[in-house]
């Protein structure tokens, strides 16, 4: 068995490839940047080409420049930006069409009828989530209705579906040389297609969105002994490395985190937010607008699940603030710009882009800056951004308090974002418990290592990695109560303000 475990970590905006040792260290990894393609309002594509080619860059960059050969690696294991829908032909391997991100709101109508009658119940009861502009089925329908010659390929079992684990698992495993066509249970959550109870394909919703269920992936449990496939010679790994674990990206930062236990939670920072809550073997069913969710399956044991509070838009919202407004040269600059001024001068920013996710799920809503005067500068912009991120988290941990009965004590926190100092602190002062980052802030991949690495035995077992999870950094609440409620209230005006904006 080789010395380390390595994870495909493909996120929103980039592709990465971590090698990781038996202490969960970090031994070497590598990351590429893809396109986000903006055709219209509102719409978010990515091609699967570029993400493909990515992907094996990544990898043989890492490789080549460690030495290490795929006899080193005991396990692979492949983590996802979740929901994302790609349609190709088994033969040529070529895509029919961009991909359509998560993020994209082209099916708001679509969904919008749905929500409102029967199949919306459905949906809500089998798949346990609300019909929503952001889960798979939907924009594989809006394909099969649109992309010309996609429907009679998919009925003649040549063109197939699949989120990008699929995609990239079939191009990791030989692609149109034998490439295998299969999903994980927490992908396939997310589709709006699978019922959490059989974790299978359901008949009756994949006849609501009218799909060939020919094209349709096998789910398997996330993390399998004797692999979802393995690796080819010809491809980047050059050896057949046993691909032994998938889970969507959110999944895996709770593997990543270790909330391996009933009532233990995290929030990941990325493009959005994305905060679970492990429930165990019970399926939870949201009252408070969260997601009920596969959290992982390992092997032949039963599902565990998990209650989520998707947000759409937060690090996503720093990105806009750097390219399409350019008030920050780069990401980290938000910090400083936000130090500038001392508080946010009455300005409250909603980015509801994509309209607004949990705990509300209103496609209609569209982003807003409230409360500007001629005072306000590009501190304030800059410091309402964070705010907005911290208090779209405080939002849904609301909802979770209320459908677990559990209270929050403290937050575990990972991703992107938990690097910015300033936002961390605005978080624990808005939610009014501590904020706590791993030292290992890769967690995402890192979960994906862990999966894979369990399966073949690299790890005895999940107690085994407990020694691994170290706190790099603690933030305790600095605001007064009275500052807390008065800023929550406000926030609260500044979302009603951008419900209702676009007309369904
Ligand atoms: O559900 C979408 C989520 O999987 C995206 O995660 O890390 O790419 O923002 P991320």
């Amino acid at each position: 068995m080789g010395d380390f475990v390595a994870a495909v970590d493909h996120g929103t905006t980039s592709t990465r490839f971590l090698v990781f040792d038996h202490g969960g260290r970090i031994v070497a990894g590598e990351q590429l940047e893809h396109r986000q393609i903006l055709p219209k309002p509102g719409w978010v594509e990515h091609d699967p080409v570029e993400i493909w080619r990515n992907t094996a860059q990544v990898i043989e960059k890492v490789m080549a420049d460690t030495g290490l050969s795929w006899r080193d690696l005991s396990a692979l294991g492949v983590t996802n930006q979740r929901e994302t829908t790609v349609v190709w032909n088994r033969r040529t391997g070529r895509p029919y069409c961009n991909a359509i991100v998560w993020q994209d709101t082209r099916t708001d109508v679509l969904v919008g009828a749905m929500a409102a009658d029967d199949r919306g119940r459905l949906v809500r009861h089998r798949a346990g989530l609300p019909p929503a502009t952001y889960f798979s089925a939907a924009k594989l329908q809006w394909i099969l209705d649109n992309v010309p010659g996609v429907r009679r390929d998919a009925e003649a079992g040549d063109a197939v579906f699949g989120t990008l684990d699929t995609w990239l698992l079939w191009n990791l495993t030989g692609g149109v040389d034998g490439g295998v066509h299969v999903t994980d249970v927490t992908n396939a959550s997310r589709t709006m297609l699978m019922d959490l109870e059989t974790l299978d394909w359901d008949d009756e919703l994949v006849r609501i969105f009218d799909i060939p269920r020919a094209m349709l992936p096998e789910i398997r449990p996330s993390a399998v002994p004797s692999g979802h496939g393995r690796a080819t010679g010809d491809g980047p790994l050059k050896g057949p490395v046993p691909l032994t674990a998938v889970l969507g990206d959110q999944q895996a930062a709770m593997v990543g985190q270790l909330c391996l236990e009933p009532g233990e939670a995290k929030n990941t920072y990325g493009t959005g937010n994305f905060l679970l809550l492990n429930t165990g073997t019970t399926l939870v069913r949201s009252g408070n607008g969260l997601l009920t969710t596969v959290c992982y399956q390992f092997g032949d044991e039963p599902p565990v699940y998990a209650l989520e509070g998707s947000i759409a838009v937060t690090g996503s919202a720093v990105q806009w603030l750097r390219d399409q407004i350019g008030i920050i040269r780069d990401a980290a600059e938000i910090e400083s710009v936000a130090r500038e001024v001392p508080d946010n001068g009455g300005v409250y920013f909603v980015p509801a882009f994509s309209g607004l996710f949990a705990p509300y799920w209103r496609p209609d809503a569209r982003g807003a800056v409230v409360g500007l005067t001629r005072f306000s500068r590009k501190g304030h912009l800059a410091r309402a951004t964070l705010e907005a991120i911290c208090h779209q988290s405080r939002d849904v941990a609301e909802a979770m308090e209320k459908d677990s009965g559990v209270e929050l004590k403290i937050l575990k926190v990972d991703g992107g974002v938990t690097a910015n100092d300033l936002c961390m602190q605005i978080q624990a002062d808005l939610l009014g418990v501590p904020v706590s980052r791993p030292v290992v802030a890769e967690t995402t991949a890192l979960g994906a290592a862990y999966a894979a690495g369990l399966a073949v035995g690299h790890w005895a077992s999940a107690a085994d990695l407990r020694d691994n999870w170290h706190e790099d950094r603690r933030w305790h609440p600095e605001c007064s109560e009275e500052h807390r409620t008065a800023a929550r209230d406000t926030w609260r005006r500044a979302v009603a303000r951008t419900l209702d904006w676009v007309e369904m």
